[in-house]
Parts: structure tokens; C-alpha cells; sequence
């Protein structure tokens, strides 16, 4: 598949010009708070609250949903954070798993070689170069002080496993989860007997110790993934690759994300990870400019072939149509569940003027949303109304998530619900408890329609299967 866009990529807006814009609305709705807050916070990790914890359990919903429950050829997997540490000996992380760093002479501060300004477009082994520093005339961004010839630093987290804290015990904190899955692959293979082509699919945490991370939720050091193995006969990965790409991009497009903010980019041959023979990024235009979303891989035997001589177990698969025996390849996707629902999050994004004041929208995806539907008062001091409303919301609850609010004019709640994109809000008045009937407001058009209250669970639930892919 070529890079695109036709489009010129510079041409193409971000969803919001400030990053500040998202970081302070998750902060004051509940999206997202700093970690240990109380304590000043630890560098690059997060927390979720109520309402991010909704959006991000449903990206992984609707990812687990395609990958896995509407496919009859991908099963799913829970492996352990944990894992033997001769794992990450095999699979090449503990001797390349590294980004080049440089230390600061004076402040002591160390970045990412490729993050420096001049060095941005630099091959790895010129990354690398021990003279790189004085040929671009590098010095450090805050102080401006003289930098450290580049060297490797190896992202894993280490801990010690049992009572003793030697290098016997150590063991890694795993900075992917697609390694549980080859570990895994002859068991899952024989269990639920697949045949290949097939997928194991797995959503879990990862954690690396990024030298630069940033951008709120973009670079974190402790994060979800969502990783797909496809392992198919070698002759195939080729065309699979092709396959998956497109159909990746197609699941950002269908949950919202508007096309023209989404482009892929191949690596270069020296880019290329140490276990890829291939590999496209898909690319988001965030607000700090087009950065990776998800990885779409073709990482052909490497990771069953090295488990195997490593462990001595055979991993081959042995296809009785032909008769033969062999590694299977590996075509990967493999996406970041926080990075995921951070472009959702930011693409749904909406300003505009309503009677000359700015009405603040997130045109989430219905599936998305945290909230469904709110149930909403007209007027709080009628305890009748309140009761209906109550009565409505307890009825939606136990088919999604359903919200009450009374704490302040109609108004006003329509518009803290539009800004937290619950889709739909249904307003219980006065009328209501003459003829039965309630308002049904959209968010995206704020139009209104007159349902009878029987009929607003219905309504709700037919309006999100429409929505569902
Ligand atoms: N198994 C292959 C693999 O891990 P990767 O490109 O290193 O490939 C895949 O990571 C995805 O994981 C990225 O596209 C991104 O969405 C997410 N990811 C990686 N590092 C991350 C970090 N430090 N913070 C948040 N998400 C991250």
C-alpha cells in the first residue's frame, strides 16, 4: 500500500490547535488526572477517572468486538505481566529494546537523541554516531549547555521476583504483549484447535522507561495495548500485511476519526525493529503534528523461530493439507488502547457559537461515549418529576451506562452532557406527568422529539445497534 494521503499533510488542521484544551477538560470533567497528584504527581503516568475510564473500556470494547468476537478466526488471551526472563533475552529485547540518549553537562537532564531539534530526521546508526553532537552542533533545549555523545538506553523496568533481590531474581516488567502470545501460541493452537491462517488477541498493560515522554497521555511509561498476532504459512504474510492494513485503518474511521487526519508512513530499512521485515505506522494528525497510532508489522519467523531454538519446544505447525512442517510467519497489529481512546478523545472535539456563546461538543462515537443517555429534570422541585426521571434512568441502566443530574438549569446540563458526549439526554417536565411522554434530545444535532416514556429504552437501544458497526 503507498503512503498517503493524496492530500498534502501539512495542509490538514488538527481537531484543536492546543493540547491544553484536552488536558483541561479531562482534567475538570474526570477523564484523566496526573498520578499521585497529592504527593506532585509521577513523571508519565496517568490516571483515569470516572468518565475516562468509560471511553477507554469501550475503545477496548469495540476493539476486542472486531478482533476478536466478530471474527471466527482470532480467539483472545490473558497473559501474565510477568514472564520468564529468558523471554526477553530471546525475543532481543534486553540487547536492543534501547533508545540513543544524551546527558546534559550542566543540568544533567537526558533526551532522546531523535527528539533534538536538527536531529529529527537522522537514520538510527546516525543516532548513534559518536560525533553526532558536535557535527550539528547539538546542546541541550532548556539550558543550552554542552550534551554527552549519544548512547543506548534499554527501556525495560526491572524488579526482583521473590524475597532476595539479586540478579538471579530479576525479571522485567513487559514492555509489549505480544511476547505472552508466542509463548502461548502452541497451547492456544491446540486448545481451540485453529487451523492457520489465525489470530491470538490480547489487551493488557506494558511499561517502558521512555526517556522523553510527553504529550499528556501520548508517551506514558506505564500503558494499555491491544495486540494482534496473525500467524500465517510464510507465502502469505506478504498479502496479509497488505490485508490488515487497510482494515485497521478502517476501525479509527468507522468509531468517528475523520479519514483526513489519518495517513500511513512505512519505515525505512534502517528503521526497521529489530524482529520486522515490514512495517507502516498509522499516523494521527494530534495537535503536536502526525505521530504513530498504531504499528501494523510483518515480523516474519523471527519471534516463534527464536523461541523455539531457545527453548528446545517445538513450535512448528504442521499443516496436514501438504503435509509439511513449518515456523509460522507473523503479521502484527498492534495499537495503544490509551493512545486510541487520546484520538478519540481529541478528533470528537467540537466549538461552535449557539446564540452567541461557545458550545463545547465531543461528537463521540455512541459506542464510545461514556454516558449514553441522561435523564434530566426540567424541574427539580417536583417530586414527582424526579421520581419518573429516577424510575427512567434505572430502567436504562441495566442495558448501558445512564446518568441523573439535577444540579442545575436545563440549559446548562444539556451543555455539561454535550461536553462529556453522552449522545442522547431525555428531559422529564411537567407535561410528562399529564401524558406520558418525555423530550428525546440528540447531542450532535440538538434536535428534540416527543417519545412516550415506554418507549425511550427502545428508542435509545435502536439508535446505538444503528450505530454499531
Ligand atoms: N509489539 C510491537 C510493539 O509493541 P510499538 O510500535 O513499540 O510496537 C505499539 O508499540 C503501540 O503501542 C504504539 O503504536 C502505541 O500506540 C503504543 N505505545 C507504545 N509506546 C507507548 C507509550 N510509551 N505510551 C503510550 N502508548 C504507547
Amino acid at each position: 500500500m503507498p503512503d498517503s494521503p493524496s492530500v498534502d499533510p501539512q495542509d490538514i488542521a488538527p481537531a484543536v490547535t492546543n493540547l491544553e484544551t484536552i488536558v483541561s477538560l479531562s482534567k475538570r470533567r474526570g477523564f484523566v488526572f496526573p498520578s499521585s497528584e497529592i504527593y506532585g504527581g509521577i513523571n508519565a503516568v496517568w490516571d483515569y477517572g470516572p468518565l475516562g475510564v468509560e471511553l477507554k473500556n469501550n475503545v477496548k470494547r469495540a476493539w476486542w468486538r472486531t478482533m476478536v468476537q466478530l471474527r471466527d478466526d482470532i480467539v483472545g488471551l490473558d497473559a501474565g505481566i510477568l514472564m520468564a526472563p529468558q523471554v526477553w533475552v530471546t525475543s532481543g529485547h534486553v540487547a536492543s529494546f534501547s533508545d540513543p540518549l544524551v546527558e546534559c553537562q550542566t543540568d544533567h537532564r537526558r533526551f532522546r537523541v531523535d527528539e533534538l531539534p536538527g536531529a529529527e530526521d537522522l537514520s538510527p546508526s546516525e543516532l548513534m554516531d559518536p560525533g553526532v553532537v558536535q557535527r550539528l552542533g547539538l546542546t541541550c533545549p532548556v539550558d543550552g549547555g554542552p550534551l554527552s555523545a549519544p548512547r543506548r538506553f534499554n527501556l525495560m523496568f526491572k524488579t526482583y521476583m521473590g524475597p532476595v533481590e539479586e540478579d538471579a531474581a530479576l525479571v522485567y516488567l513487559r514492555p509489549e504483549t505480544a511476547q505472552g502470545i508466542y509463548v502461548n501460541f502452541r497451547n492456544v493452537r491446540e486448545t481451540a484447535r485453529k487451523k492457520i491462517p489465525f489470530g491470538i488477541a490480547q489487551i493488557g498493560k506494558a511499561f517502558r522507561n521512555e526517556i522523553s515522554p510527553g504529550n499528556f497521555v501520548f508517551r506514558m511509561r506505564e500503558f494499555e495495548q491491544m495486540e494482534m498476532q496473525y500467524f500465517v504459512r510464510p507465502e502469505a504474510a506478504a498479502g496479509q500485511f497488505e490485508e490488515w492494513l487497510p482494515r485497521r485503518l478502517e476501525w479509527y474511521e468507522t468509531y468517528g476519526v475523520i479519514p483526513a487526519r489519518l495517513r500511513t508512513r512505512e519505515h525505512r530499512p534502517d528503521e526497521l525493529a529489530h524482529y520486522a521485515k515490514k512495517a507502516v505506522d498509522l499516523e494521527y494528525r494530534f495537535p503536536f503534528g502526525w505521530k504513530e497510532l498504531e504499528g501494523v508489522h510483518n515480523r516474519g519467523d523471527w519471534d516463534l523461530g527464536r523461541h523455539q531454538e531457545a527453548s528446545g519446544e517445538n513450535l512448528e505447525y504442521f499443516d496436514p493439507a501438504t503435509n509439511e512442517h513449518f515456523i509460522p510467519w507473523i503479521v502484527e497489529t498492534s495499537a495503544g488502547a490509551d493512545r486510541a481512546a487520546f484520538t478519540f478523545l481529541i478528533d470528537a472535539y467540537r466549538e461552535e457559537e449557539v446564540r452567541g456563546e461557545t458550545r463545547v461538543s465531543l461528537a463521540l462515537h455512541p459506542e464510545l461515549a461514556p454516558y449514553k443517555v441522561a435523564v434530566l429534570p426540567l424541574l427539580k422541585k417536583r417530586p414527582e418529576i424526579v421520581e419518573l426521571c429516577h424510575r427512567i434512568k434505572d430502567d436504562l441502566k441495566r442495558d448501558m451506562t445512564a446518568v441523573y443530574d439535577d444540579t442545575a438549569a436545563i440549559g446548562k446540563l444539556y451543555r455539561r452532557q454535550d461536553e462529556i458526549g453522552t449522545p442522547w439526554c431525555v428531559t422529564v417536565d411537567v407535561e410528562s406527568l399529564e401524558d406520558g411522554a418525555v423530550t428525546l434530545r440528540e447531542r450532535d444535532t440538538m434536535t428534540q422529539e416527543r417519545i412516550p416514556v415506554e418507549g425511550v429504552k427502545r428508542a435509545i437501544l435502536d439508535r446505538l445497534d444503528a450505530a454499531r458497526p
